[in-house]
């Protein structure tokens, strides 16, 4: 099946926990691009199926209403409450699901066939549900990042995370002494780049745990976005609106870009220009459309 996943703008995708209705109704207004209605490891094991009943009802009352986008972060397909995660939540208004602990584009394949069903009998069409997977979060996981590579239908980024690939291996950090994350950690950030690239979606960088420091949050974004993360998963919403400017273009990233575009347009036969005294070619034009699209979609 061809996937109808187009790509939407994921700057921030801020997680709530799906059986707390005191932050179900917070997130109404909150401005994040995606909501994260949570069942994974927020949710403690005896409201897990409550949990499923309100991200549905929330799904129902609110996905024509609000802007951002809904997703439900399933249980592990691993577990046993993954099908009736999906059996309860796929209903008109849904997004997209976020996938944890995701072992290799294979599991995106079959989650993608359970959605083909589920939606079929929600009167949903085919394909609307896009997938978001957590995609290291187990040591397996991390030797099958290069399943990524080429289209993997309904996948719309990759996002990663440290914690729980720490607690699979039985590190007792995921940090050394002096607080950078350790190589593997690191690894993880860097495959996660390159796996959502390869994939042609965006990569979405890993949470930042300490919620009330927004100036530090803001240089982890900036530096993030340095690198090529087009966003970032948000666990408080303080955090949205922090991380939707900071991975906005700046107005002189735009100009710049629209100069570079420009050059190019107006000397359709150079591989190579000069803007300002500085060598630009291909490698720039398509980095300078990237950074126009940012700021279109
Ligand atoms: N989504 C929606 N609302 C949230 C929220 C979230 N993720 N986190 C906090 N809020 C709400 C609180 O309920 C509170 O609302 P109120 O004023 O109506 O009471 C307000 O925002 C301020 O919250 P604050 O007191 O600053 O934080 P807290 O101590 O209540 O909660 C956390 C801190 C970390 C427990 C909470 O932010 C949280 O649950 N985050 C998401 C955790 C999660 O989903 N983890 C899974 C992914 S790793
Ligand atoms: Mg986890």
């Amino acid at each position: 099946m061809t996937s109808i996943v187009t790509e939407q703008r994921l700057r921030s995708m801020l997680f709530v926990p799906a059986d707390n209705e005191r932050k179900l109704a917070k997130a109404v207004s909150n401005p994040a691009d995606a909501l994260i209605l949570d069942l994974e490891d927020s949710v403690v094991e005896a409201r897990k199926v409550g949990a499923r009943r309100s991200a549905a009802d929330f799904i129902a009352a609110h996905a024509s209403k609000i802007g951002a986008q809904l997703f439900v972060r399933i249980n592990a397909l691993t577990t046993p409450l993954a099908m009736g995660d999906l059996a309860a939540v796929v209903v008109p208004g849904l997004a997209g699901i976020m996938l944890p602990k995701a072992n290799s584009a294979a599991d995106i394949v079959r989650l993608g066939h359970c959605l083909d069903a589920l939606e079929a009998r929600a009167g949903m069409q085919i394909g609307a549900v896009c997938i978001v997977p957590v995609a290291t979060e187990t040591a397996a996981a991390m030797l099958n990042m290069q399943s990524y590579a080429g289209p993997v239908p309904r996948l719309a980024g990759i996002t990663w995370g440290a914690e729980d690939l720490s607690a699979a291996i039985g590190a007792l950090s995921n940090r050394d002494d002096d607080g950078a994350l350790s190589p593997l950690y690191a690894l993880a950030n860097a495959l996660c780049l390159c796996a959502a690239t390869a994939a042609g979606v965006p990569p979405i960088d890993t949470l930042y745990v300490d919620f009330k420091d927004e100036a530090g949050l803001a240089a982890a974004c900036r530096t993030s976005r340095r690198r090529g993360f087009r966003g970032r998963v948000a666990i408080h919403p303080d955090q949205s609106a922090i991380i939707n400017a900071a991975y906005a273009p700046t107005s002189e990233e735009l100009a710049h870009a629209q100069r570079i575009v420009a050059a190019f347009a107006a000397s359709p036969d150079a591989g190579t220009l000069s803007i300002d005294g500085a060598m630009i070619d291909r490698p720039h034009l398509i980095q300078a459309r990237l950074t126009l699209a940012q700021s279109n979609n």
